[in-house]
């Protein structure tokens, strides 16, 4: 099951951006893979990790952008990444049963949503 398809809507048309998100894409795919195949909880915890390091590497990365462009809405974007990192954590800590499902569920539809929005406005407006 591919929980997110690549769609060409998504790139922003900065380069490094465009490549972690296809990277993050691929990575979320192969988590739900990796839920939906049955891994086992230590596998499935260690990528959890994993998935959580790359979205708060890539965030800063896209914070440095826009800090280095004074982009307008660098804080409200910024509040953005820190809702879902915190979203993040919190299903991690409790750590529910089915939570894997609800994190990949939960990480994938905010990504779809934020690429559109948030991050699509911030190459508009630092290409302008
Ligand atoms: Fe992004
Ligand atoms: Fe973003």
């Amino acid at each position: 099951m591919t929980l997110i398809t690549w769609r060409k809507e998504f790139e922003t048309g900065i380069a490094e951006v465009d490549h972690e998100h296809r990277e993050l894409v691929a990575l979320i795919n192969r988590l739900a893979d990796d839920i939906s195949a049955g891994a086992d909880k230590e596998r499935i915890q260690a990528f959890l990790g994993e998935v959580f390091a790359r979205i708060a590497a890539h965030f800063a990365l896209e914070e440095s952008v826009m800090r280095k462009h004074l982009y307008d809405e660098y804080e409200a974007h910024k509040a953005e990444h820190e809702t879902l990192l915190d979203e993040i954590r919190d299903i991690m800590d409790e750590a529910e049963d089915g939570y894997a499902e609800t994190l990949s569920a939960t990480v994938a539809n905010w990504f779809v949503g934020h690429f559109k929005t948030k991050d699509a406005r911030m190459h508009k407006n630092l290409r302008a």
